[in-house]
């Protein structure tokens, strides 16, 4: 992704306006957001009000960012057909996850450690932003300012997302601690054994805890370790960062209630393959044996459509969550949500579909990709912002 540069991404004063983008974007939550009328607008905001560091930690991916970018060419190498003259007055875009009504099929995926460093109360305002649009969230082990905050602001049982950074001793620690806050399910981050090496990161000197310390813990888990943290949670399992029908089939006979299909955006493995093109070997090899979550690159309500219709439940956003948490706190986040299912709306209406059951591989099609497909290439505005590196940025 052509970028630009500036002296101050790669030096430390750029890292510290970090922390007067966390107290802005607390004052800015308290008061109104700013309207959006678009996702490109919310993802605009972000990119001109985050310092260049904190940006490429959101945006980047691990080495080449082959991951990265494949998860977006995945789903551009996607087109829908449509149908005309059906009468599509209303949707029904409801369905449900482990029990739970979902309204609309989108969820907040874990971004844990991104959170405390452009909202002060992250878990909390990511929760109350998703229940507000009737769906979940996830929360992850490095919310802040705690697992039990962002549970105990909303009525519904919410998902925990766990990273093991320690010993049975620490996992049983956490593990209670989840329980006890009144989760509704447990989901194992899987494809994090180690930490990928993010090179945007490395290069703007951006101080990311999850970098450091001792690994071993998460490099040693196993199947077993799964079935094990099932029984003492006693909440249903879900694991993240499944990639193959194989492991996918192995989720589903240690336990899993839902497979996540992910590649922590990109983050992790690099010359992986794009999320939404394994989707389809592990909705068979699950074979209605569990639920099916993705993500990895959904930016767009078509993005959205095109996961449902190869078996997705839901699909969660990374990066966008970061965006509009940065650009528009909890509103924002709220903003992000009914701006998706506009689109979903105008998408299934455009292709004369009127429910998300209705979806299925019928209505896709192969074409090739038009473009080179990066973290900002579905939105135009911003993605030309970006390689002209317009004016009014944080540290210009
Ligand atoms: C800034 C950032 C932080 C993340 N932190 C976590 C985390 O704490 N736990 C986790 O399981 N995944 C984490 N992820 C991965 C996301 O949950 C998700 O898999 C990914 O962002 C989806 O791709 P997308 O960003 O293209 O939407 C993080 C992603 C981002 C962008």
């Amino acid at each position: 992704m052509a970028v630009a540069r500036n002296k101050t991404r790669v030096t430390r004063p750029a890292v510290r306006k970090k922390s007067r983008a966390a107290v802005k974007s607390k004052t800015a939550s308290r008061k109104s957001a700013p309207q959006f009328d678009s996702l490109q607008q919310i993802a605009l905001a972000a990119w001109r009000k985050l310092p260049p560091a904190v940006w490429d930690h959101l945006v980047g991916g691990a080495d080449s960012e082959m991951t990265l970018r494949r998860n977006r060419a995945g789903l551009d190498a996607l087109a829908l057909r449509q149908r005309v003259l059906v009468d599509v007055r209303s949707f029904d875009l409801g369905t449900s996850l482990l029990g739970q009504p979902l309204a609309f099929p989108v969820f907040p995926a874990p971004v844990g450690g991104f959170l405390g460093k452009v909202h002060a109360e992250g878990g909390p305002a990511v929760a109350r932003a998703a229940v507000s649009r009737g769906t979940t969230a996830f929360i992850a082990t490095a919310a802040k300012p705690s697992l039990e905050a962002a549970q105990a602001a909303v009525q519904r049982p919410l998902i925990f997302q766990l990273y093991v950074r320690g010993d049975r001793g620490w996992v049983e620690a956490i593990l209670d601690r989840v329980k006890a806050a009144g989760y509704g399910a447990l989901c194992v981050t899987v494809d994090r054994n180690y930490y990928g090496r993010r090179e945007r990161d490395i290069v703007s000197q951006l101080p990311v805890k999850e970098g450091f310390g001792d690994q071993s813990y998460q490099a040693s888990l196993n199947w077993k370790d799964l079935v094990w943290m099932k029984e003492r949670v006693g909440l249903p399992l879900i694991a993240k960062g499944i990639a193959t029908a194989e492991d996918a089939v192995l989720a589903v006979e240690h336990g899993a209630d839902v497979v996540y299909v992910s590649n922590h955006g990109g983050r992790q493995l690099d010359h992986a393959q794009g999320s939404i093109e394994v989707l389809a070997e592990v909705v068979d090899a699950v074979a209605g044996r569990a639920e099916i979550l993705m993500d990895g690159g959904i930016l767009r309500g078509t993005d959205v459509v095109k996961a449902l219709c190869l078996g997705a439940r839901a699909v969660g956003v990374g990066k966008l969550l970061g965006w509009a948490l940065s650009a528009g706190g909890e509103a924002g986040v709220a903003r992000m949500l009914e701006l998706l299912e506009i689109e979903v709306r105008t998408a299934m209406g455009l292709m004369g579909v009127t429910s998300i059951n209705q979806l299925g591989p019928q209505w896709l099609c192969r074409v090739p990709v038009l473009g080179t497909p990066n973290a900002t290439s579905a939105y135009p505005l911003l993605a030309a912002a970006v390689r002209d590196g317009s004016t009014g940025r944080a540290g210009q």
